[in-house]
């Protein structure tokens, strides 16, 4: 279904401390934890019931995740939405004058393809689309 909810997902320092208290405190259950080097991120995805939370910790201060821990500290990091057709999404999206980050897919933490678009297009909030279906 398009424009359903993906992924939320919150940036975190120390992502199994707080996935344990995810686990924990609201039953939630770790589905995967995978570490992604070209985007310089460990992530752990926990299971939303029909969509999942991820927290991702930066592999170091020089990353984008890093970066932005040191700039506005753990929180919201952005909000993925699925699409049935990624290329169909980006040139959609680039036509109604969405500012894009990516310009083309790369490969998500799922092993979809996935690309962002500009917080300042979507309310301040950084936006992912996901191709296809989460499982
Ligand atoms: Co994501």
């Amino acid at each position: 279904m398009a424009g359903r909810l993906d992924h939320v997902n919150i940036a975190a320092p120390d992502a199994g401390g707080l996935a344990r208290k995810l686990t924990e405190a609201l039953g939630m259950e770790v589905v995967k934890e995978t570490v992604v080097e070209e985007q310089g991120v460990k992530v752990i995805v926990l299971d939303a019931g029909g969509s999942h939370l991820e927290i991702t910790e930066p592999l170091g201060p020089d990353t984008p995740v890093g970066r932005f821990l040191s700039k506005k500290g753990p929180g919201l990091h952005h909000i993925a939405i699925s699409v049935p057709d990624i290329e169909a999404a980006l040139a959609k999206m680039k036509a109604a004058g969405i500012a894009l980050i990516d310009e083309t897919p790369k490969i998500g933490a799922m092993g979809n393809r996935i690309a962002f678009a500009h917080p300042k297009s979507f309310g301040g909030v950084l936006i992912e689309i996901v191709e296809g279906e989460a499982d």
